[in-house]
């Protein structure tokens, strides 16, 4: 069952296992009011038993039975019973009575009187069989009185009973159920007081909520939306600056553009104009890259593509990479290397952004190193982990800069070359959505640069990912 509202959730569990009680005491009540009202029956049977019993006497003789009216007028208690008796010699000569009032099945004559119950004109009766012996008449005696009543008076005395019982339980469920739901509203009244401290629209919605008055249960859902409040709230901070940043960054180049448009319109001399045109060329180039960066880290981040678990094999996605750079690798005479140490390396990703991330990696190591150096890409195998590295000999980053170089739009101008600031941030993103490290060290040698990417990995090569 689905209940949606936690008053009646609570209500229902409460009240239900309750209710279940009562029912189990109304039921017991019934059997011990059914037990009184069969005790009082009996007590009533056997009395008028012996007192027709002890009137019983012999004259000349012959059994004389008199029924006393006080036996028969106690069973008088307003409710109409009828009652049915016989009295019988030993040998079951009918001395007074009904001639077939049922008897007790088997019934030996005994000292003690046999209650039983049965039906007589299709009445169901309470009966008593009691066997007395007669002074006087041994040949005869004992006799056995048979006396039953109708159910009645029997059955009133369980109502009656089982009614003041029943009234009893009615008004504790009821009087429980008053109080559970004062005693609802009074402990839910914090948990109201935080809906409505949530809702309030002349908050700021990502100010904290207070965590002072609120009960320990509560505190940690509190002090969790508080806590999602602060990232939430850091997270629009720094989506604030890169838009601000962003703006400033696109505005340079623009303004670079446009100065340079209306420097090639003013040039006279073809050979000037020419020249003019390749610069604005260029810059524009370099403008398109910048906002395909842009692009590409926007959708690194997190939240911004749904997240892809493809089968990717690195190392193959890394040589295609190299294939593409080669050119600019020959023109710059640099060594543009490929090693793989570990033939498993398949690993579970976002294949397009993985690949961004080695072309960032690659671009950045040919950028940064000079004419003639050398590059080298490896893929190997750390424990849980597939391990790419790209090493270069260039100038390296400086040790003050490496934790800044992941900023976006951060440069370490230095170094030269041109570019958006923007390369290793995307590298930062792609490599937290899978999950992995990635770090900067200079070689052994101190010279150039190495970026160690460490994802979680490989997986098996047909098992599903
Ligand atoms: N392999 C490298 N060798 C030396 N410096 C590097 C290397 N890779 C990155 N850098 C430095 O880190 C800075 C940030 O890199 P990146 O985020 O890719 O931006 P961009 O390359 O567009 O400048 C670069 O400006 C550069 O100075
Ligand atoms: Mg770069």
């Amino acid at each position: 069952m689905k209940i949606e509202s936690l008053r009646t959730h609570l209500l229902f569990w409460l009240l239900a296992p309750l209710a279940g009680v009562v029912l189990v005491n109304v039921f017991s009540s019934y059997l011990a009011a059914s037990n009184t009202a069969d005790m009082v029956t009996d007590r009533t049977l056997l009395a008028s038993a012996t007192t027709i019993a002890e009137e019983i006497s012999v004259i000349d003789g012959v059994i004389d039975v008199q029924i006393p009216p006080a036996a028969i007028e106690m069973f008088n208690t307003g409710h109409g019973d009828l009652v049915f008796y016989s009295v019988r010699t030993r040998n079951g000569q009918l001395l007074a009575g009904y001639p077939d009032v049922p008897a007790p099945n088997p019934h030996e004559p005994g000292a003690h009187p046999v209650f039983y119950e049965g039906a007589y004109r299709q009445r169901p009766l309470h009966l008593v069989a009691l066997t007395h012996p007669i002074i006087g008449a041994p040949e005869e005696s004992p006799v056995t009185v048979l006396i039953g009543q109708t159910l009645n008076s029997h059955d009133e005395l369980i109502i009656d009973l089982l009614r003041g019982s029943i009234e009893q339980q009615v008004i504790l469920l009821a009087v429980a159920a008053a109080l559970v739901l004062i005693g609802f509203s009074r402990g839910l009244a914090p948990l109201m007081r935080l809906r409505d401290a949530v809702l309030d629209d002349k908050r700021d919605a990502l100010a904290p909520l207070p965590t002072t008055s609120v009960q320990t249960e509560l505190r940690p859902l509190v002090e969790a939306l508080n806590e999602y409040k602060r990232r939430v709230r850091a997270q629009m901070d720094a989506q604030r600056r890169f838009i601000a940043n962003a703006a400033h960054q696109i505005k340079t180049p623009l303004t670079l553009l446009m100065t340079q448009a209306a420097f090639a319109e003013r040039a006279k001399a073809a050979g000037e104009r020419k020249e003019a045109l390749s610069a604005l060329q260029n810059s524009a180039r370099q403008f398109a890259h910048m906002v395909n960066q842009l692009l590409t880290l926007s959708r690194a981040e997190p939240g911004a593509r749904r997240p892809r678990h493809e089968r990717v094999d690195l190392a193959e996605t890394a040589r295609l990479v190299l294939e593409e750079f080669s050119g600019v690798a020959l023109s710059r005479e640099i060594d543009l290397g490929f090693e793989q140490a570990e033939e498993k390396t398949i690993i579970v990703g976002d294949e397009t952004m993985l690949r961004e991330m080695i072309v960032n990696l690659v671009d950045n190591a040919l950028r940064y190193t000079p004419v003639g150096g050398s590059v080298l890409v490896s893929i190997g195998r750390q424990a849980e982990m597939c391990v790419l590295t790209v090493a270069d000999n260039g100038p390296g980053i400086p040790p003050d800069e490496t934790p800044r170089v992941f900023e976006r739009f951060y440069r370490v101008l230095a170094n030269g070359g041109e570019g958006s600031g923007l390369g290793l941030a995307i590298v930062r993103e792609v490599v937290a959505a899978a999950e992995g490290q990635v770090t900067l060290r200079p070689p052994p040698t101190g010279h150039g640069l190495i970026v160690e990417v460490r994802i979680p990995g490989p997986v098996e090569e047909n098992s599903g990912g």
